[in-house]
């Protein structure tokens, strides 16, 4: 089936079975290979990409359902020579250990500031939830996220 999704500014029309997951289209048919598949289950957050300005697991949403949406990926923030604020961010704090998950935590972190950009602790922590970093960089993770939104690299301590 003949298929038009919108990613990153640019209309593709591709040849695609429409049940096929979105991930799957981009990173095979248009060479995106910033979101990556980990579990497939919609469990670990390393496929996320915006829709429409939301935070989705791509390895669950079939390609026809981004039709007439707005898809961003990783590579829609930025390049390495001119990196985005949050993908700067991550960089300056040194966010990535292994990577694997990062591009999916951007993405996320994306959704999280555009509809909030100066969220409290619990909400950056409650926004970044469904993504798993299993190399353990959480707190660097959320303090490139602190930056990219100009808050105080530490949090406010919590009072009992
Ligand atoms: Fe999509 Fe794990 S690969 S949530």
């Amino acid at each position: 089936m003949s298929l038009t999704l919108n990613v990153n500014g640019v209309d593709h029309s591709l040849d695609v079975d429409p049940t096929t997951p979105l991930l799957y289209v981009l990173r095979d048919d248009l060479g995106l290979n910033g979101a990556k598949f980990g579990c497939g289950l919609g469990q670990c957050g390393a496929c996320t990409v915006t829709v429409d300005g939301k935070a989705v697991f791509s390895c669950l949403l079939p390609a026809l359902a981004a039709r007439g949406r707005r898809i961003v990926t990783v590579e829609g923030l930025g390049t390495a020579a001119a990196p985005g604020a949050i993908q700067k961010a991550f960089e300056t704090e040194q966010a990535a250990q292994c990577g694997y998950c990062i591009a999916g935590m951007i993405m996320r972190a994306k959704a999280l500031l555009d509809a909030n950009p100066k969220p409290t602790e619990a909400q950056i922590r409650a926004g970044l939830q469904p993504n798993l970093c299993r190399c353990g960089t959480h707190m660097r993770i959320l303090r490139a996220v602190r930056r990219a939104a100009g808050l105080p690299s530490e949090p406010a301590p919590v009072r009992a």
